[in-house]
């Protein structure tokens, strides 16, 4: 029998990834309901935004407002996306408590994303980090295109593991490996964790699937056999990059945790309140939602 985790933490990243990539802005009322309605439904990691420049991204911008106004509850963690000194010092004076350096296993997406290579992209986190550390700031890691890049195609598992190295080391207490572009396979994934585990513990590290070719759940159980208990999502499947062309959105977070319930796997997670949440966004957005298990569930209570 394999041994899947007793828990999963779920990192929810629909306020952040799912809404970064809408055509037009979402207001900041309707972002601070996503994230009250999402940490209602027991969630405990929301990413809230990003201080990113908004001319590069202008639909995580006003992210002060948003993190200011959300209903901040005890034992829940808020994080924001940070590329730079500057954006550190957007953080720290918006008094967010945790925060996300964001870098990549490809030399192309790290240009096109954040416009300098990836060592140039680890050099500006070095004073990210010691801000951090003075004020007691936790740092969160992401690696982009670690099973394949929308500039390079195949990515070597080598490439992702020195990416992730470099992030863990500098003191990220978590890396997030993110399939960008959602190409992954499920035997690939494993190559690809194996790879990584081989200097960081299965404990440090999260899955982060966008479900472009629907592979995202089966990747996903690759990575609960190989030890790996945080996954991201998105509620309603929100999300993709806007420097991915083509990569949809986040795997829903409803779908995971429909199979986690099933698998007998603790999340925390009230999957009816989370549904509500789905809903409320893909509905002020005008589209259905892209979670099967959300279209089945409220079928079923119709
Ligand atoms: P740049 O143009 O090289 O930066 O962009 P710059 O330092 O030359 O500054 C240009 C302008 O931006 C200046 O303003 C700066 O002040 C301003 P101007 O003088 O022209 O008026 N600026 C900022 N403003 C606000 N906040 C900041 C900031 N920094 C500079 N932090 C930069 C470099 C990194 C800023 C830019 O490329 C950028 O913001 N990129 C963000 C891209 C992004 O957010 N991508 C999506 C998130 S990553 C993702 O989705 C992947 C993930 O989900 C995992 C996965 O799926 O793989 C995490
Ligand atoms: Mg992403």
């Amino acid at each position: 029998m394999t041994a899947y985790p007793a828990f999963v933490r779920i990192v929810e990243v629909g306020p952040r990834d799912g809404l970064q990539n809408e055509k037009s802005a979402v207001s900041v009322e309707t972002r601070v309901t996503f994230i009250d309605m999402l940490s209602g439904s027991g969630l405990k990691t929301i990413e809230a935004g990003a201080f990113v420049s908004p001319k590069w991204v202008p639909q995580m911008a006003d992210t002060d407002k948003v993190f200011a106004a959300i209903n901040k509850k005890s034992g829940v963690s808020y994080p924001v996306l940070v590329p730079n000194e500057k954006g550190m010092e957007a953080a720290v004076a918006a008094g967010v408590k945790e925060i996300a350096v964001f870098a990549a296993a490809s030399e192309s997406f790290s240009k096109k994303n954040i416009n300098c290579t990836i060592e140039e992209s680890l050099e500006r986190f070095a004073p990210v980090m010691e801000t951090a550390r003075r004020n007691g700031i936790k740092v969160r890691g992401y690696v982009s295109c670690v099973l394949g890049c929308p500039y390079e195609g195949d990515i070597k598992p080598e490439a992702v593991a020195k990416t992730a190295r470099a992030l863990y080391d500098m003191g990220c207490y978590e890396i997030s490996l993110g399939d960008t572009i959602g190409t992954g396979t499920p035997v690939k994934t494993r190559a690809m964790l194996q790879t990584v585990m081989k200097d960081i513990p299965a404990a440090a590290l999260a899955v982060h699937f966008h479900d472009t070719y629907g592979q995202a759940l089966a990747n996903i159980l690759v990575a609960l056999e190989e030890g790996v208990a945080v996954v991201d999502s998105a509620a309603g499947g929100l999300g993709g990059c806007p420097y991915a062309k083509g990569a949809s959105g986040n795997v829903a977070t409803e779908d995971v945790i429909y199979m986690l319930d099933g698998m007998g796997i603790k999340t925390g997670v009230d999957i009816a309140k989370l549904v509500a949440s789905g809903r409320f966004i893909a509905e002020t957005l005008g589209r259905a939602t892209a979670s099967k298990a959300a279209v089945a569930l409220a079928a079923k209570t119709e």
